[in-house]
């Protein structure tokens, strides 16, 4: 008997969750970023990590995996997330109201900055586009205030109509600038992920100073 196309997507994403729990992750998205810092080698020893939109904390996670216990992790999300790492930090709270200072701690800059913050999706494909591609500039903003030099980035995006320009402020900010779909993305999700590697400068802002951003 056919399997409804429902069916089948609900067993490939319990299929993902099953394996990313034998393996001691939180949720399937671990694949994703495993994918992405395969291929482009981002996050090593003694690095320390910002993730953007951590919950439920796989990226954490994984990070620590390649960071060790020398490297610094430091997460939020706007649901909270204990994840027990020692060398971590985890913030509850919302990334256009959270502070670069709040973020930094006592650390001076990040070597890596993750972000796989999505909006809350409404189905209305335009609005979702939108609300994403805002969360990613957020976290361009938040990269250009805490990336020391050569460090690099990581942001998803639902593709919208800011896409061209987002992709000329990274290459404009990194030394070279990679999309990719990873595999454990669905074939049908409109989502990609945008890499920055080796940041060289910051994106002119009209008012640099970088405080909380205005959007909710
Ligand atoms: C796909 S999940 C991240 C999964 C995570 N990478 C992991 O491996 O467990 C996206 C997260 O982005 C968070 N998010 C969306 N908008 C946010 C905002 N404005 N501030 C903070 N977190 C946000 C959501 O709460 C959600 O937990």
């Amino acid at each position: 008997m056919a399997r409804s196309k429902l069916g089948d997507k609900k067993s490939r994403h319990d299929r993902f969750q099953k394996r990313a729990m034998q393996r001691g992750f939180n949720s399937r998205a671990i694949f994703k970023l495993e994918e992405i810092d395969r291929k482009h080698k981002l996050i090593a020893r003694n690095h320390r990590v910002l993730d953007l939109g951590c919950a439920p904390g796989s990226w954490l996670q994984y990070a620590a995996t390649r960071t060790g216990p020398g490297g610094a992790l430091v997460g939020i999300d706007r649901f909270e997330v204990d994840l027990g790492l020692a060398n971590g930090r985890t913030l509850s709270g919302n990334v256009y109201k959270v502070s670069i200072e709040e973020l930094l701690g006592d650390l001076d800059n990040f070597d890596v900055v993750l972000s796989d913050m999505a909006p809350d999706t409404t189905g209305v494909r335009q609005l979702d586009q939108t609300r994403s591609e805002q969360l990613f500039t957020r976290a361009l903003d938040i990269a250009d205030a805490t990336l020391s030099p050569g460090g690099h980035f990581v942001g998803k995006i639902f593709q919208g109509p800011e896409f061209q320009e987002l992709i000329k402020r990274c290459r404009f900010s990194f030394e070279k600038v990679k999309m990719i779909k990873p595999e454990g993305s669905r074939k049908e999700s409109i989502e990609q992920y945008i890499c920055g590697i080796g940041f060289q400068k910051p994106f002119p802002q009209p008012d640099s100073t970088m405080g909380p951003a205005e959007s909710s």
